[in-house]
């Protein structure tokens, strides 16, 4: 008899987004006169065609793919030279990191889950409320949580609460973790940390001997100078952190599929006898065995969103959607509504009208505005009484979101 992996009967009945489609799906077949109306600010799916960098790059990918002097088969695991280097030069520059530093993949969401391969049980895991749902539910599905309660709160992990008084960046706690899951620009609600609460961080971690899992797949977006954009702008971080980051969001590669890792040599976890092991060995190793690299012509189209007509066209949509931030933001504070992020961040973070619980929020938007946002709920306990709005779309959605926002509240 085969038997399962227990640890998902532990997880909520759906993971958020595929349950939020499920409800707008169940509003559309019982109102089908309003289906065509549905506008999704749910979900931070890019809606902008790819930057033609990266179109041409790829096209000349496939021709390569398709001619016997240029064909390639199986790639490096780890990814191609000519991407991690281009990586390190134009994202990495003085940041003392090298190209065997990087891991290129099929992307954050992937890594930030697959990443638990090379940690072993028993770590204490400390994760933002509200926060992105993969941290929570890979760690569940590995067994390092117990059983949820009523409010999807888990046994075991160690919540750190986000809220308007800690400006969603939450403080180093007073307890040991070995594990910390930071995102900044933070998905869901928008915020960033600044330099001195990264550099309290990585003292945290040196202190705790504890890894910081950084998240910085929204790093494009930040409109601040003086807000770093990598874990590796602080001190001490090269000996306590992993960075992800995405082409996600930045190049329009959701539908595309491109990420990577960065571990430092220096980053060390313990062999619980007393010995220390490089996190980019073991990192290596289970690509070398997981994975057979991200395809060749994505690569060269991440590659050319590198080049100085990529990084233009990349730019261009950086603004565009900054753009709608910026529009959505006004809308709801015009509205009366309490409004965070959106200003170095492509989310949109928003306290529901008095009485209205996230989901309240989300059936009220879709049923009388045919609007789609995010109840902050999914997010976690602390995410109850807030919503989400994503600014990836067109402007003429967001303009429209903003119309039908100052209808329905203003
Ligand atoms: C989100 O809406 O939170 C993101 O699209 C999720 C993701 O990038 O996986």
């Amino acid at each position: 008899m085969a038997t399962i992996n227990a640890n998902f009967l532990k997880l909520k009945a759906g993971y958020l987004f595929p349950e939020i489609a499920r409800r707008v799906r169940a509003y559309s077949e019982a109102n089908p006169a309003q289906a065509s109306r549905i506008i999704r600010c749910g979900i931070g799916d890019v809606t902008e065609p790819l930057p033609a960098a990266a179109v041409e790059a790829m096209r000349a990918g496939v021709e390569e793919l398709g001619r016997r002097e240029t064909f390639k088969g199986y790639g490096p695991e780890q990814g191609y030279e000519f991407l991690r280097q281009a990586i390190v030069e134009h994202q990495f520059a003085g940041l003392g990191i090298s190209a065997d530093e990087v891991f290129i993949s099929d992307g954050s969401k992937c890594d930030t889950g697959n990443i638990l391969d090379i940690f072993g049980q028993g770590n204490i895991i400390a994760i933002t409320d509200p926060v992105y749902p993969v941290y929570v539910d890979t760690n569940v599905m590995a067994g390092n949580t117990g059983d949820a309660d009523a409010k999807g709160t888990y046994a075991g992990l160690l919540y750190l609460p986000c809220h308007p008084a800690n400006g969603f960046v939450a403080a180093v706690p007073n307890e040991h973790a070995d594990l910390i899951y930071l995102c900044f620009p933070n998905n869901p609600t928008g915020a960033v940390a600044s330099r001195a609460q990264l550099e309290a961080w990585v003292a945290y971690a040196r202190e705790h001997d504890a890894i910081l899992l950084f998240d910085a797949a929204y790093e494009a977006f930040i409109q601040d100078p003086a807000i770093p954009h990598s874990i590796f702008e602080i001190e001490g971080a090269h000996e306590c952190a992993i960075e992800f980051r995405s082409f996600s969001k930045n190049g329009g590669f959701t539908g595309v599929r491109c990420g990577y890792v960065i571990i430092p040599k220096s980053v060390t976890g313990s062999d619980g006898m007393g010995g220390r092991v490089p996190l980019n060995q073991l990192w290596s190793r289970r690509h070398s065995t997981k994975f057979n690299g991200a395809s060749y012509p994505v690569q060269k189209a991440a590659a050319a969103i590198f080049s100085e007509a990529g990084k233009a066209q990349v730019a261009g949509l950086i603004d565009h959607y900054m753009g709608n931030a910026k529009l959505l933001r006004e809308a709801c504070t015009a509205a009366g509504l309490s409004v965070f992020g959106g200003v170095d961040a492509p989310y949109v973070w928003v306290a529901c009208p008095a009485g209205l619980s996230s989901w309240d929020m989300f059936d009220k938007m879709l049923s009388e505005a045919q609007v789609v946002i995010t109840p902050g709920s999914g997010f976690g306990s602390a995410g109850e009484g807030f919503f989400r709005i994503s600014a990836f779309n067109s402007r003429s959605n967001v303009e429209e979101v903003c119309r039908r926002l100052l209808a329905l509240l203003g």
